[in-house]
């Protein structure tokens, strides 16, 4: 059995990284951090642009990340944004987690007090489509 993720450090690296998003438009600035199965954690902002669609979220940033540093698998994510409501990922990015992470790797939504709220991936995109369905 893996051991169980530091939440305190992928809430402190999403919290790092979210003042550093670039949100002019929407002023609704996210971070994410999640854990590689090679035990790195890396983070991301969301980038907006003035082409409204081409912004990119959070966890795609993260994502891009662990790829582009050789991680192959999300073992947790912590996703931190403010405002009273759970900052829970978009359809998108559900989808993006799922390609990298299991029915049951955890998805933790953090605002400024802390973590607010845990998930399963399954719980978040139930029934869903992945690398699986395709033939290798
Ligand atoms: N956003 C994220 O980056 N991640 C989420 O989980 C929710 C939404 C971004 C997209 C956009 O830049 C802004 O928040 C408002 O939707």
């Amino acid at each position: 059995m893996p051991a169980e993720p530091d939440f305190d450090v992928l809430f402190a690296a999403a919290a790092a990284v979210q003042p550093r998003a670039y949100a002019p438009y929407s002023r609704f600035k996210v971070g994410a951090a999640l854990l590689a199965d090679d035990g790195s954690v890396h983070a991301g902002c969301n980038v907006e642009n003035a082409a409204y669609p081409v912004g990119t979220c959070a966890e795609a940033g993260a994502i891009a990340a662990m790829i582009a540093a050789g991680g192959r698998a999300i073992r947790a994510i912590v996703i931190f944004g403010e405002g009273p409501e759970l900052v829970t990922p978009c359809g998108a990015c559900r989808q993006r987690i799922r390609e990298f992470a299991m029915p049951e790797t955890p998805v933790a939504i953090a605002g400024p007090e802390g973590i607010r709220a845990r998930f399963t991936l399954a719980e978040l995109l139930p029934a869903s489509f992945g690398p699986a369905n395709l033939p290798r």
